[in-house]
């Protein structure tokens, strides 16, 4: 911008409320000639005045060639430039940052804060009176959550909804429960390479994110018992006609929030966190969901108490019945009600108070939604798939900081267990000799896998579950207690204890378990031990004392100096709500 112009007529902006176009000018030392520049611009794409007084919905676009799970994104942008038209207001799409699971090296959790800080940051710097953001693969709806939630504007969920299945030589398939099992059956030799190639072509049958209860399902699910989405935006698939109708609906409903006043921070309450742990246990949930909660939850000045978590996985049984717990795929939850059929069974246990992006309550919602009707996805709360919600948090010296295990995933025979440590150092470690012939081990040892954590790897993959050393595997052992301070895929089976805090990169205990040494899991008390004195443990810490990793620039040294452990999310130390509210939930 060379050329200064005349300024506009000085008083325009003024007497004008800070809304639509008018707000968040660029600086150029004169406020009228800023909004004079800024509609000159706008002007070049063709829009009128009158377009230009309406209230403005930003529509975040991750649409990518990268990102099949969001291949859907041009049909939900018209659908909700239509809504937002229809109830009038002007839509402006914005692109963000894409992340899909299998094109972000090292791991897509990585770039989740990045994604988050894009998102926030857009959304503070252009002029918008509401936002909606367009997400679905796994980090995708955390990342816009979080960025969403410091920006503190009116702001709506849209998830791009499930994959269709496929379906190979009459089997039902979907990603990615069937990709991991029949990858399995191929290094067993149990189909040939043909089939394999076979299969692969009908595991990703449409556009749309994961089609069983993976990370991507399970956050979509927590944005609706959050509030953040219009009723029933959680479950219709990519490619149907009601997942276009709620894009319609979104679109309207974020024109109505751009002047109701119903910012981010009235439905982030504590209450709201408390509804979405209650789900995320009920859906036997990715382990996945907990850590990305506790990074919106500390946005908004909120910490996710892990313990009443452990409490309320007690009482709140696993209700739905999808891969990889059950049978069933999103589908067939979106065909059974969807999250008014699950919201229903577990009415007793929900803050109904909670606001949703209505302006209605929860409970209010569920009113609505009317009676449910025969089906066979959901199951009624005295008649649940486990009696327990999935998922169990650990706390012992290995673990100071907690961890966790997906019980519900869990071989029963193993959840009690004492054995001796085989301990990796870190991932090249495992891949060198886990499948050696002259590794020393047996089945009732105890797997350790260190330096995975959010600074260890970087970005704390989901490399969790260890497999089993192969001349077990071949000698038919199924499952082993294994332990890591990293992530699992929402799809992953077996008694692995994750999310061990501090991190071995940090120097926590966990950095100095030895091979040989004794541990102990005892899920009935929610304990996991090395059983090895303090006295030992200090002298091995003075011995070799563990050194954070750093780096010399860059978005890693931002990431290494600032990233938190993962009972607060994985985010950036920086990013935290500033006002501190306190836990949640709240008792
Ligand atoms: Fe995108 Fe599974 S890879 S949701």
């Amino acid at each position: 911008m060379t050329t200064p112009l005349p300024p506009n007529n000085a008083s325009e902006k003024s007497n004008q409320p800070e809304s639509g176009l008018r707000q968040g000018l660029t600086s150029y030392g004169d406020k009228g000639f800023s909004l004079f520049l800024r509609k000159a611009f706008i002007k070049g794409a063709g829009y009128t005045d009158k377009a230009l007084e309406r209230p403005v919905v930003g529509i975040a676009n991750t649409g990518s060639a990268y990102n099949p799970c969001h291949g859907n994104a041009p049909q939900l942008i018209e659908a909700v430039k239509r809504g937002v038209m229809l109830a009038g207001g002007l839509p402006m799409e914005f692109p963000t940052i894409s992340i899909h699971e299998s094109f972000a090296a090292p791991t897509s959790m990585y770039l989740r804060n990045l994604m988050s800080m894009d998102t926030e940051e857009m959304i503070r710097a252009q002029p918008m009176d509401s936002i909606v953001m367009i997400g679905g693969c796994d980090k995708t709806v955390p990342a816009q959550l979080m960025g969403a939630a410091s920006a503190g504007l009116p702001a709506i969920q849209l998830v791009t909804g499930s994959m269709l299945t496929g379906s190979h030589r009459s089997e039902r398939v979907g990603a990615c429960t069937d990709c991991r099992r029949y990858w399995g059956k191929f290094r067993a030799g149990e189909i040939n390479a043909q089939e394999k190639d076979d299969v692969n072509n009908q595991l990703v049958a449409s556009v749309g994110t994961c089609s069983v209860m993976g990370t991507a399902s399970t956050m979509a699910c927590i944005a609706e018992a959050l509030g953040m989405t219009v009723p029933g935006g959680a479950s219709p698939p990519a490619v149907t006609a009601d997942r276009i109708r709620v894009a319609e609906e979104t679109g309207a409903l974020a024109v109505e929030m751009a002047s109701n006043g119903l910012t981010i921070d009235k439905i982030l309450t504590a209450d709201a966190f408390e509804n979405a742990m209650r789900v995320l246990l009920a859906i036997g949930g990715s382990t996945n969901g907990i850590v990305h909660l506790a990074a919106i939850a500390g946005r908004v000045g909120l910490d996710i108490d892990m313990q009443a978590l452990d409490r309320m996985g007690r009482e709140t049984p696993v209700l739905l019945d999808l891969k990889p717990s059950g049978q069933h795929y999103m589908e067939d939850f979106h065909k059974a009600g969807g999250m008014a059929t699950l919201l229903r069974e577990l009415k007793p246990l929900l803050k109904l108070n909670a606001m949703t992006v209505t302006g209605r309550t929860l409970g209010e919602e569920l009113d609505i939604a009317g009676p449910g009707f025969k089906q066979d996805v959901v199951r009624p709360f005295n008649n649940p798939i486990y009696p327990q919600g999935g998922i169990a948090v650990l706390a012992g010296n290995l673990a100071p900081n907690g961890a966790i295990i997906k019980q519900s995933a869990a071989d029963p025979q193993l959840m009690e267990h004492e054995g001796r440590a085989v301990v990796f150092e870190n991932s090249e470690d495992l891949v060198t000799r886990i499948d050696s012939d002259d590794l020393d081990v047996n089945a009732e040892d105890i797997l350790v896998l260190k330096n995975i954590g959010p600074k260890g790897a970087p970005g704390m993959p989901e490399a969790g579950y260890i497999p089993i050393p192969m001349k077990l595997a071949r000698a038919g052992v199924k499952d082993m207690v294994r332990i890591s301070d990293g992530r699992m895929s929402g799809t992953a089976f077996g008694t692995i204890v994750l999310h061990v805090s501090p991190e071995a990169a940090v120097g926590g205990n966990f950095a100095y378990v030895q091979t040989g040494d004794r541990i102990r899991l005892s899920v009935k008390n929610r304990e996991i031990s090395l059983l090895v004195s303090d006295q030992e443990l200090q002298s091995r810490k003075d011995k070799k004392p563990v050194r954070s990793p750093t780096a010399q620039r860059g978005y890693l040294k931002l990431f290494l100096d600032t990233v938190t452990q993962a009972e607060h999310g994985v985010d950036f130390d920086f990013l935290r709500g500033t006002e501190i509210l306190g836990k949640t939930p709240r008792n």
